[in-house]
């Protein structure tokens, strides 16, 4: 299938589940990432399909994910555990693969990340997280317009690390996952 066709097919599934307030948010985080792709020499094509697919696992309930994690058998950590919408991003992997025949690892890990990043990250993965922050919050990452000026790797790694730093130093994480908590230190430590 051409490009152009998953992206109608994506964009069918979130309106066809009355998902059309995710499918703007989606957009918006697809507009935002291909300006970054583009400060980062990345492929506009892949970064846009990570966008549009990253929150496709809004079409299920909370619940319904944890059944689906649970019938996977995948290892279910003790912050999804307790706040099953934690994961959506590693179920919006499965949707895409499943029922968008999306085969691309770069495409679906950037999609399986995107709400706690992860250590040894991509840049796609990071765009896609930094850009969906930028969707929901203009404010919240700062170096936004740097980052589209100068497609500098340590600023883009700088963005996810005062992100990250400002969530944790304020408590704005109910139950941090151990994915964040483990690119928080994998920032840090490259920082110094
Ligand atoms: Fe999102």
């Amino acid at each position: 299938m051409d490009f152009y066709n998953v992206i109608n097919k994506i964009k069918n599934k979130y309106l066809n589940n009355n998902k059309e307030d995710v499918l703007r948010h989606v957009e918006d985080v697809a507009d935002i990432a291909v300006g970054l792709a583009d400060a980062y020499n990345l492929n506009i094509k892949q970064v846009q399909l990570a966008a549009f697919l990253h929150d496709i696992s809004s079409i299920m309930t909370p619940q319904e994910m944890y059944e689906l994690a649970k019938r996977r058998g995948l290892e279910i950590g003790p912050s999804e555990e307790k706040y099953h919408a934690l994961l959506h991003q590693r179920i919006s992997k499965i949707i895409a693969q499943e029922e968008l025949d999306i085969t691309d690892p770069y495409i679906l890990n950037a999609v399986e990340c995107h709400t706690t990043l992860r250590k040894n990250a991509s840049i796609c993965d990071k765009i896609i997280f930094v850009a969906d922050k930028i969707s929901r919050d203009s404010q919240c990452v700062p170096l936004h317009s740097e980052l589209l000026r100068s497609g500098d790797i340590k600023l883009l790694d700088e963005a996810c690390y005062s992100y990250i730093k400002h969530q944790i130093d304020n408590n704005l994480l109910a139950m941090p996952h151990q994915w964040i908590l483990e690119a928080y230190e994998e920032l840090k430590t490259n920082k110094e």
